[in-house]
């Protein structure tokens, strides 16, 4: 599926894109061309990103478990 169409680059492209080290759109941007014409695409770069990019993943897991860890010990919230 194309992601951008300016610069004719696919979903797949994008993903080869994060698997060589991409980890942010401006990453991918550099990396296939994508974003850099009329930036309709940049939401679904940055969806593609936030899915499937593994150290986007593992820093989201880890606010995960400190935010549980929060709520567990009764700190989230507290200064709502
Ligand atoms: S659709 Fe990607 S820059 Fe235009």
């Amino acid at each position: 599926m194309y992601v951008c169409h300016c610069a004719v680059v696919t979903d797949r492209d994008v993903l080869e894109s994060i698997a060589n080290g991409a980890q942010c759109v401006a990453d991918v941007a550099r990396q296939t061309g994508a974003g850099r014409t009329c930036g309709n695409c940049i939401s679904s770069l940055r969806d593609l990103v936030c899915q499937h990019c593994p150290v986007r993943a593992e820093r989201g897991a880890v606010e995960a478990r400190e935010l549980e860890a929060e709520v567990e010990l009764g700190v989230a919230g507290a200064t709502r």
